[in-house]
């Protein structure tokens, strides 16, 4: 493992519904050193949040399986932990941040005693309330709540949504962590706030010396955070590399695509670029390149089987025919 925090390999997780298996996950591999920040992006249904869930078994196992693969963390396979395993790794060492913070957030209970909460299934031996009470203004003050020692008191429906996620984050961080799993967490507040949120997680990933997998559909919104990003696409990484590599020679069409879709980077902004077509849904086993039917260089090779990584340079793949050839820059 050397310096890695987490290493996932041949990650499958499927789901079964009356019909058909979808390899929502379809051979997952990455490793994540410790204060790194991953990013993880595309399209919505892309797979990005099986991954994250299968990272802390929360998924719901009715009717989706890990099919294969290990996820090797501090010395135990998570992808075969027990239940109980899984919500001591939730409860001290992963954390998860969701897109809609009001809908995690329970109604019944001040923000003050969800921290609280928290905070005490961690801690051993007795609580001292006046030192408690401290330490969650202090968390809630570290997370940019102003007034924390009134908002303490508050429920979630009291604050705006930008505050709500930043009681999310101070939940995520009561149990001081060394993985945060943001997934999209920005996505439903509106966009001065979003920069706001993504500043604090960045500040509070060296302050708490964590690592942070972050999620977002938006390859703008991880442009300014991430030292390296996976690109999904129908459930498998399609490109792979640093930061700079995703966005100073990207070698797969599909992230090529989405490098056009983010809104600043275009010259013309009245007409906003969209990669045609939606992403489909597949059923196991896939036999083509998934990106095909959307792919401005398709042609019958890229349909007869599934395209292997190329490698592009150190840690920059991508699972193109032509991730090397001159082809993608016609
Ligand atoms: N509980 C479920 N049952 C069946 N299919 C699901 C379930 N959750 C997600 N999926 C399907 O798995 C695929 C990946 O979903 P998801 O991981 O949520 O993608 P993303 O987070 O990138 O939007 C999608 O096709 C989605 O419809
Ligand atoms: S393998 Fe073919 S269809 Fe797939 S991304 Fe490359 S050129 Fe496009
Ligand atoms: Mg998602």
């Amino acid at each position: 493992m050397d310096d890695n925090i987490i290493e996932v390999r041949g990650l499958k997780t499927y789901y079964y519904t009356a019909t058909k298996v979808i390899p929502a996950a379809d051979d997952i591999n990455f490793s994540m050193k410790r204060g790194e920040v991953l990013g993880i992006v595309g399209e919505s249904g892309c797979g990005k949040t099986t991954v994250a869930r299968s990272l802390v078994g929360l998924i719901n196992r009715q009717n989706t399986r890990i099919e294969a693969g290990e996820i090797l963390f501090e010395g135990i396979d998570l992808a075969k932990a027990t239940p109980k395993q899984l919500e001591h790794i939730r409860g001290n060492k992963i954390s998860m941040i969701f897109q809609d913070p009001f809908v995690s957030l329970s109604p019944v209970y001040t923000v003050g005693n969800q921290i609280a909460e928290v905070m005490r299934a961690h801690s051993t031996g007795k609580v001292d309330k006046k030192k408690e009470r401290e330490t969650i203004i202090e968390l809630m003050r570290k997370v940019g709540i102003p007034s924390p020692e009134l908002r303490i008191k508050d429920y979630a429906y009291q604050l705006s949504g930008g505050m709500q996620q930043r009681i999310m984050i101070a939940i995520a961080l009561a149990c001081r962590p060394d993985i945060l799993i943001a997934d999209e967490p920005t996505t439903a507040l509106d966009v001065t706030v979003q920069a706001q949120v993504l500043e604090l997680i960045r500040n509070l990933k060296d302050e708490f010396s964590m690592s942070v997998i972050l999620i977002s559909h938006n390859l703008g919104i991880v442009a300014n955070m991430c030292d390296r990003i996976l690109v999904m696409y129908g459930g498998v990484v399609v490109e792979e590399g640093s930061c700079y590599d995703i966005f100073k020679n990207p070698r797969h069409p599909y992230t090529r695509g989405l490098l056009m879709a983010i809104p600043s980077l275009k010259e013309d902004r009245e007409e906003l670029f969209s990669i045609p077509g939606t992403v489909p849904t597949f059923t196991a086993p896939v036999s083509t390149c998934r990106f095909a039917d959307r792919c401005p260089h398709a042609c019958d090779r890229c349909r007869e089987k599934e395209p292997d990584f190329v490698d592009i340079g150190p840690g920059h793949r991508a699972r193109c025919i032509f991730a090397d050839k001159e082809v993608l820059n016609a």
